[in-house]
Formats: C-alpha cells, structure tokens, sequence
C-alpha cells in the first residue's frame, strides 16, 4: 500500500500545514527526527511558497539533526509536515532583521497543527506554577551553566549550555537570551551547536561552557569548550578551546576557531570553561581553565598577544588535597577577577563530597594578588560561595563600575518532575562585593524592586499568604539568633530556615536528612530571602553568607511563620513577575 492510498483510505493521517506570516529574510529552524509512523512519504516535512516548494526534508534520522530554512523572498509561507512521520523537539522563526529587538517565535508542533509563542504569548508560558517568575528559564529543553555573559551598550547577553533535544543533558548548544534589565528577558536562536551531530555518532560533548571577551573598543568575541565527540560521561575524552567572533548584533557567529588544543602539563581529559580578559599591567590576554594536576582540580592559566595563539603560563591554583579525596575529579567554570584592587578566584570542584554534610559540587572563591602571571591567595581557606549549593558554575561580568554574577541554579540532587518541557533555571542576578575581611558577597541587582506590588502586613512574626504564587521577598533585621523562617505551601509542604549553633539551615520538604544544608559558622545580623515557585535565595550578612535551594514540592505559599529568640524587626514584599506581559521592558 503506497502513502496516497493509505491516505485515502484512513489508515495513515494526512499532512497537516500551517500558514506563517513570515517577511523578508524570515528564518524556521527545527530540530527533528523520524516520527512514530513506518510509512514514508516523499517529504516528511516541507515549506512552500504560493504553492512552490522552496524547502523540503526528504528523509528524517532515528536521532534529532537541525535543519535551518532562510526566506530570500517576502510573503508568507506554509508549513506542510507529517505529524506521524517527523517528531520535532524544538522549533522557532524569527525575522533575521529584527530578531535581536523582537526574539523568536517558538513553534510547537502537535498533530493538529503549530502553536506559535511570540514574545507577546510567553507569559502564558511562564505563568505556569513551577516556573520562578524573577528568572530566566528557558521555553523549553535542557539548560545549565550561564556563559559568555557580557553587556554591550545597553543590553545584557546570556548565552547558556542548552540542550534542545530534551528535558535532560545531552548534545550541547549555546542558546541565548538578553535583556536590558536582567530580570526581562527575550529569547533568541540558538548560537553555538555541536561541531558534529553527536547523536548520530552515540556521543556526547558538543559546545561546552565558556564566556564573552568585551574590548575597550567594543569588539566582542567569546571563548569556548568543544567537548569532541565523547564515548564515556566522565574520561578518555578530549576538549579543546575554541574562539567564536559574533555578527554585531550578537545573533550568529560569523567566525569559529580552533585556539588551543593543548592539555596543560599534568592535566587530565578535563581542561574547559575558558574565562579571558585582558590583562593590562602585563599587556596580553590572559585565559583561565578549570582542570586537574596531577589528580588535583586545578586553575591554569594560558597567555596570548593576539587572542587566538594561546601558550601556557602557570598552574594559577591547584585545590588543597582533601577535595582530590572527596571525589572532585576536576575544577570547572573557573571565574578570575579584580575586585577593588584584590584578585578573586571562583570555581566548582565537580565530584566532591564534602564530608560532614555529604554536600557536594560546591563552588568556592578563594581571594588573593595577582602578578606577573602568578596568584597568590591571602590565606588557604577556601570561602564557600552558596551554602544551598543549587548555585553552580557562577559566571561574573563587568558592567560599568560593577561586577554582576548568575549561576545555574541546580545541582543534580533534584530532577524537575517528569512532563516539564523545561529543565533549568537561573539565579538572581547577583552584584559582587568585598567585605572588610576581603570575602566576598554577593547581594542580589536591586531592578528586582522595580516589581514589588505591596507589602505584607505580619501579626506576631505570621503572615497568611492565601496561596500566593508570586515570588515573595523577606527582609530581616535586629536580633536574629535562633531565627526560624517557616514557609507553608498549600499541600502543607514546608521550606524552613533556621539560625542555630551559629549556623544558618535551610530544608526543603524533598530533603531526607542524609544532606546538611548549613552555613558556615556566623553571627547572623542581616538576612534578605526570596521565594519563588519552589525556589529559595538567601542573602545574609550583606551577602558575605549565601544560600540558594530548588524545590518542587513547595512551589506556592499559605503562611510565612517568623520567630526568633530576640527582637527582631520583619518586612515583606510580593513581586511581580518579571514574565507578565503589561511589565515587559
Ligand atoms: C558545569 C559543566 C562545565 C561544562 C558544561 C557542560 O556544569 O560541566 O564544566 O563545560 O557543564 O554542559
């Protein structure tokens, strides 16, 4: 029996289209694979113009493979596709011209047609009750760490790990979003795929993290990982460093380089996550990678003169030995930075198992001076950066006067429940600091007051929040030894922090006692909290103590209890959402 015949006689549905009102130089790119049915018909998917074909995808493969269609022409297009024969994971259009201002459209396919989501429909999407509504998440897919983070004129760029095949890790990309605020944000296409389909190769790897080089001049360029193609998650595999340079509006690269294939002396398989600036008491540009030594997570440093011919200059840190023997197999996302004429060092230890708490993956600065190639931290203490650890491979950039830092808010203890069309979100937007003991803080970018809707009035330390979805926001002062903050959501579900032994805790209703979230010791004087959807941020002693965790049993609220041994003074905001439409800058 031939497709048309089993078309005609009901056993196999017909094609289904959908009209796109598309311009000069529209792009559709999806991301697809062979769909359920055996039956093949002589285009599984195709685009038409007034009836001509002008694009057309003859034959799909078991794995997902991106396909990219430009409209030369003007007018609109009609979409034409096999639901049964093609399944595609992630698919969008856009305008080339002004995609930069107006973002893409997503597509989802279904069998009875394309839903578009364009920007003035995202906060449909975001309204849903998992998702936080102060920070960015993606539409949908697999996103972790934030990278190439970078302002250029007024407008703040996230490229992140992104993987469009699924809710899960995999094959990686760079996606990309930006925003003139931090907290409103507009999706853009995908910018950086794998060098080779890894799927069809049974690999993993891809487009590996890294972060953007913003010149006196302007000019940007952003320095990744290629992880090659990949047969084990976890050795025997090669990365290389590679240059990216962008068109001017960030959107596409219009040239991508091989600049480093070297391992380092002593180094592993790992070396990757690649962090430049110029370095302009020496004159050249300096590049950090995290990497082991001799088993050792480690920092090493390469130089160029010309940004593309890089050579190695020192091992800048090398972790002390207990992590090598907690399990860290290496250091990742490695940050470096001045701080008001002190140098700070950030980096995870991917592996590790801290002993007394069974906290593991935790990121670290470590602060110090930095010459002539060489760092040399003011003491060996390591300061531990988020006592929540969902807070992973921080990424800081310059904005103007001020250092700013997100992070991946996960750490692979909690799965988002399965059905999600999304995995991954990021943090608050963090401004970066240091105290009078050169530690540093992190406090969160005050736009986020920009969103307050009103206060919340407490009697006796209690405030009924009556299912509030928003995000919530708590600001505590005075006395606040013995501190408990107890959030109730409406299944009874409790979030709970706490101060005691010195100490601040944090439990979420998934815990099961077998992982201690607890600070190091503190006199706690100053604590600011956010609640969103399931998420928990806390900034305490202007930010020096951080604490971030994700849950997905307490994503709403009924009552905030508030109690402490001493006097002590509450204030509370709800927040609007950052995705509601009237609000989006
Ligand atoms: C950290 C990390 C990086 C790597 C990327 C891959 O989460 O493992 O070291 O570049 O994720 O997605």
């Amino acid at each position: 029996m031939d497709v048309l015949e089993a078309e005609v006689r009901g056993t196999r549905p017909g094609p289904v289209s959908h009209r796109i009102d598309a311009g000069r130089r529209w792009c559709v790119e999806i991301w697809a694979r062979a769909g359920r049915s055996e039956a093949r018909s002589r285009t599984v998917f195709e685009i038409t113009q007034s009836g001509r074909r002008v694009y057309a995808i003859a034959q799909l493969p078991p794995y997902f493979e991106h396909f990219a269609f430009t409209h030369f022409g003007d007018g609109p297009l009609e979409v034409v596709w096999h639901p049964s024969e093609i399944e595609v994971s992630f698919a969008y259009c856009y305008a080339r011209e002004d995609v930069a201002a107006q973002g893409v459209t997503f597509l989802d396919f279904s069998d009875a047609g394309i839903t578009e989501w364009p920007m003035a429909r995202w906060p449909e999407r975001y309204a849903e009750e998992v998702r936080p509504a102060l920070r960015y998440s993606p539409f949908r897919g697999w996103m972790n760490d934030p990278n190439g983070l970078c302002r250029v004129g007024d407008t703040y760029h996230l490229f992140y790990q992104f993987n469009p095949n699924g809710t899960d890790w995999g094959p990686m990309h760079w996606s990309h979003a930006s925003s003139c605020d931090l907290f409103h944000w507009t999706h853009h296409p995908v910018f950086l795929e794998p060098q080779q389909n890894l799927a069809a190769l049974g690999a993993t790897g891809g487009a590996f993290s890294g972060s953007a080089l913003v010149e006196d001049n302007g000019e940007v360029s952003f320095y990744y990982t290629e992880r090659l193609p990949a047969y084990d998650l976890f050795k025997g595999y090669k990365e290389v460093q590679r240059r990216v340079v962008p068109s001017n509006d960030l959107i596409e690269p219009i040239a991508n380089r091989l600049v480093l294939s070297d391992g380092g002396p002593g180094s592993g398989d790992d070396v990757r996550d690649p962090k430049v600036w110029f370095d302009a008491d020496a004159q050249v540009y300096r590049m950090v990678l995290g990497a082991s030594v001799d088993g050792d997570p480690a920092i090493l440093l390469y130089s160029s003169s010309d940004r593309e011919s890089w050579s190695f200059t020192s091992v800048l840190y090398r972790a002390p030995k207990r992590f090598r023997e907690g399990g860290a197999r290496c250091a990742e996302c490695p940050d470096f930075f001045e701080l008001d004429g002190h140098w700070v060092l950030v980096a995870g230890f991917v592996g590790y198992t801290e002993a007394e708490t069974q906290r593991h993956n935790l990121i670290y600065a470590v602060t110090g001076s930095f010459a002539d190639g060489a760092f040399v931290p003011y003491c060996d203490a390591l300061q531990e950066l988020d006592f929540g650890t969902d807070f992973y491979a921080m990424q800081s950039f310059r904005d103007g006067s001020r250092r700013l830092a997100l992070a991946w808010l996960f750490n692979w203890e909690f799965r988002k429940p399965s059905g999600s069309t999304y995995s991954g979100e990021m943090s608050l937007p963090r401004v970066l600091g240091l105290n009078a003991e050169r530690q540093l803080t992190m406090v969160p970018e005050p736009g986020y007051r920009r969103l307050r809707a009103g206060e919340i009035a407490f009697e006796h330390g209690e405030a009924g929040l009556e299912g509030a979805t928003g995000p919530i926001e708590l600001e505590l002062t005075g006395s606040l030894a013995g501190l408990s903050i107890v959030a109730t959501g409406s299944t009874g579900a409790q979030i709970v922090v706490a101060e005691s032994d010195g100490r601040l805790h944090m439990r979420v209703p998934e815990d099961d006692g077998n992982i201690v979230y607890r600070s190091a010791a503190l006199e706690l004087s100053d604590l600011r909290v956010f609640l969103d959807a399931g998420v928990i941020e806390l900034f305490a002693n202007g930010g020096a103590v951080c604490g971030t965790r994700r849950s997905y049993a307490a994503t709403d609220f009924m009552r905030l209890a508030i109690s402490a041994t001493g006097p002590f003074h509450a204030r509370a905001w709800r927040l609007r959402s950052a995705w509601a439409g009237s609000d989006a800058a």
